[in-house]
């Protein structure tokens, strides 16, 4: 539409010109004439015209600049946008079949409300790539409306009705009537071709939300234990996921800053450090002192006394309370931020502290709207459905808050304050009454609309290999930076096993062993449902073969190094993209292809549901058929001496997008991919 137009302007623009360039002749032509006198009434008319057109031309050629900078726009927007004749770039193949069929259903059956539209991916070749389902359901759904139709012959209506399109090479009808579907070698073709060009792969559109992902929220003092192990390696991946996605994500750390227990440990340090204001006391082992201040708490009455003291001075922010106060957060900070370089986390730290002004405004909210029921002492809240599930503290009976009460102030400041369209809580499943009561209760206080989409994103416990709870042999609860540690020793001992130390330099090797350790760690846990408790175990996870992180790093970097074995550089490689098609003709390239192709598909099923194992089962899908592929058909072929006789670039290509693709997955995982290893 735009485009006719525009093309319409510029002939207008042209014609107009062309007058002004015919009458300027004429005048010329009359100006060299005798006649100047007798033609001058003539002459006069023509400048008014000339003027007329000029003018008419300055306005064109205003508009045109403005359609022409409309379609760049639209063109940009387009880009996007998963529209199939205008970009294949970042098609979603399901979508888009999707959309084709409900398409082809609705006029084949314009009576039939809301039919089923079924598109999965089909796992064996000889039904296809993909696979309508619907005419089966479609038939039964008929049929009680008193129309009977065998599902076949409802399959030929569908087929009878479908648009031709870019992605489709033919449908077929089989079996009782599935529909099934082959994919477009261009489609694929143009498709990863577009993907090389760019170097990346560009995200699938979604429209763009403010995004709370609050994960990790250790708390101070306290263990940070597997359980918050899981909580920072899920929380990373999934706020990786939707920063690619182009959503605004706010990554927060919501530790526990703030209670009672701070009463004892200040009151603790009070007697043990009197100085601490002046010398910063050596409390390196927190978790001792806890300890320390826990036992004298349960057995000291007047140690009791004075630390409910010292919880009331903190709340009411007496300076040399709140300074103890933030000392011993430090201390635990620090640990803290130990664990996150090491594994590369961003986050930023938000505890329940600072909602202690906003968790006062709560409650008075909450009591203004009489919302709050007396309940032994204490003050609850009811969610919607009053007597369903627990219900929350909002005030303890001694008159402090509670973990409730900062999640009930941290929600509102999220929604209201950060204009946080959807918010993400992970931790474990244990919290999932917690989280259901709390957005009950703020749906309720009406702090939630319906437009708010909250997640809690719950996880299983972490066993040891004796299928117990994880712990240490004397039955602690496991150090974080102690099972880092013992990741990256028994990542060097199987470096060291393979006999990687005697090839790589220092620097590779070390580079392996981190990569190696922290990747097998967070790769164990994402690649399990994460509702499922998983078995912790560093022989598992450091296998090579089957999937693990250290068989898919393995398979990247070999990937990786095709190229360079065929002494081919990047530049080349950047080059050749654009006058060379990648190879697809061979069954193992194309199937191959068609496995990258699901990536924009796969990205946003777990985008909605937040489940991040089916991206470790892509990949390892792409390393298996890139096995395929790699040992059917040669990239560079040699003579018997060793020397390359034949580079097939279209292959080397495909390796090339292949690499691409592994690595975007890789970086949402968290795993960094090593030049050699
Ligand atoms: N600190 C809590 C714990 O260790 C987790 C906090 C999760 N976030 C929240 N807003 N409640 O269990």
């Amino acid at each position: 539409m735009l485009a006719s137009e525009l093309e319409e302007f510029h002939k207008r623009a042209d014609a107009a010109e062309e007058g002004i360039r015919e009458i300027k002749r004429e005048i010329a032509l009359l100006y060299h004439t005798q006649y100047v006198c007798t033609k001058c009434l003539l002459i006069k008319e023509k400048e008014k015209t000339i003027e007329k057109l000029q003018q008419e031309n300055i306005k064109l050629k205003h508009r045109l600049e403005i359609l022409k900078r409309t379609i760049e726009t639209l063109k940009d927007k387009s880009s996007t946008m998963p529209n199939i004749s205008e970009s294949n770039d970042v098609i979603s193949i399901n979508n888009t079949l999707c959309k084709i069929f409900q398409k082809a259903i609705n006029e084949a059956y314009p009576n039939v409300s809301n039919p089923p539209v079924i598109v999965t991916t089909s796992n064996n070749p000889k039904f296809g790539d993909y696979q309508c389902n619907s005419a089966m359901p479609l038939a039964r759904q008929l049929s009680s409306g008193g129309t009977k139709k065998n599902p076949r012959d409802v399959a030929n209506d569908i087929m009878s009705k479908l648009e031709k399109s870019v992605l489709i090479d033919k449908y077929e009808i089989a079996g009782a009537g599935f529909i099934n579907i082959y994919l477009k070698r261009d489609f694929g073709q143009s498709t990863l071709s577009s993907w090389l060009k760019m170097n990346k792969v560009p995200p699938p559109y979604v429209k763009k939300k403010k995004v709370i992902v609050d994960f990790s929220s250790p708390n101070v003092a306290k263990e940070m234990h597997v359980g918050h192990l899981r909580s920072t390696i899920i929380g990373e991946s999934i706020s990786r996921l939707l920063e690619y996605l182009e959503h605004d994500v706010l990554r927060l750390n919501h530790v526990g800053d703030w209670g009672t227990q701070f009463g004892m440990l200040i009151a603790h340090l009070q007697d043990k450090f009197p100085n601490y204001s002046t010398i910063t006391p050596p409390i390196q082992d927190l978790q001792a002192f806890y300890k320390e201040s826990k036992t004298r708490f349960d057995s000291d009455e007047e140690f009791k006394k004075r630390a409910y003291q010292c919880v009331v001075k903190l709340q009411a922010f007496e300076p040399d309370i709140t300074k103890a106060w933030k000392m011993i957060c430090d201390v635990s900070r620090k640990e803290f931020e130990k664990v996150y370089t090491r594994l590369d986390i961003k986050l930023i730290e938000r505890g329940e502290s600072f909602y202690q002004k906003r968790m006062e405004s709560i409650v008075k909210e909450l009591e203004s709207k009489n919302l709050l029921e007396e309940d032994n002492g204490r003050k609850v809240m009811w969610g919607e459905k009053h007597g369903n599930g627990i219900p929350l503290t909002i005030i303890k009976s001694d008159g402090g808050f509670t973990y409730d009460t900062s999640d009930m102030a941290a929600i509102k400041q999220r929604v209201e304050e950060e204009k946080a369209e959807w918010v993400i809580y992970v931790t474990d499943a244990g919290q999932s009454l917690h989280f259901q009561m709390l957005i009950s209760c703020a749906k309720r206080a009406d702090i939630l609309k319906d437009f708010h989409r909250i997640d809690h994103v719950g996880f299983g416990v972490v066993l040891g290999e004796d299928k117990k709870k994880f712990k240490t042999r004397s039955g602690d609860t496991v150090k974080l930076t102690e099972l880092l540690d013992e990741g990256l020793k028994r990542a060097l001992q199987k470096l060291k096993e393979k006999e990687r130390d005697k090839v790589l330099s220092e620097e590779e090797l070390k580079t392996a062993q981190e990569s190696v350790a922290y990747g097998c760690i967070k790769y164990a846990d994402l690649l399990h449902n994460r509702n499922h408790e998983y078995v912790f175990s560093f022989d598992k996870m450091l296998e090579d073969k089957g999937n693990t992180a250290v068989y898919l790093l393995y398979a990247l970097t070999r990937i990786r190094s095709i190229a360079r074995t065929a002494n081919i550089t990047q530049e080349e490689l950047r080059e050749r993209v654009h006058d060379t098609p990648i190879s697809l003709e061979h069954e193992k390239e194309w199937k191959l292809a068609k496995v990258l192709l699901k990536f924009p598909d796969v990205i946003l099923s777990i985008s909605q549901d937040l489940f991040l194992h089916p991206l470790c089962e892509f990949c390892y899908e792409i390393s298996c058929a890139f096995m395929e592929f790699y040992d059917k058909c040669y990239c560079v072929e040699k003579d018997q001496a060793g020397v390359i006789v034949k580079i097939h670039m279209g292959r080397i290509l495909l390796t090339e997008v292949t690499a691409i693709v592994l690595e975007k997955c890789f970086a949402l995982l968290g795993l960094k991919p090593v030049q050699r290893m």
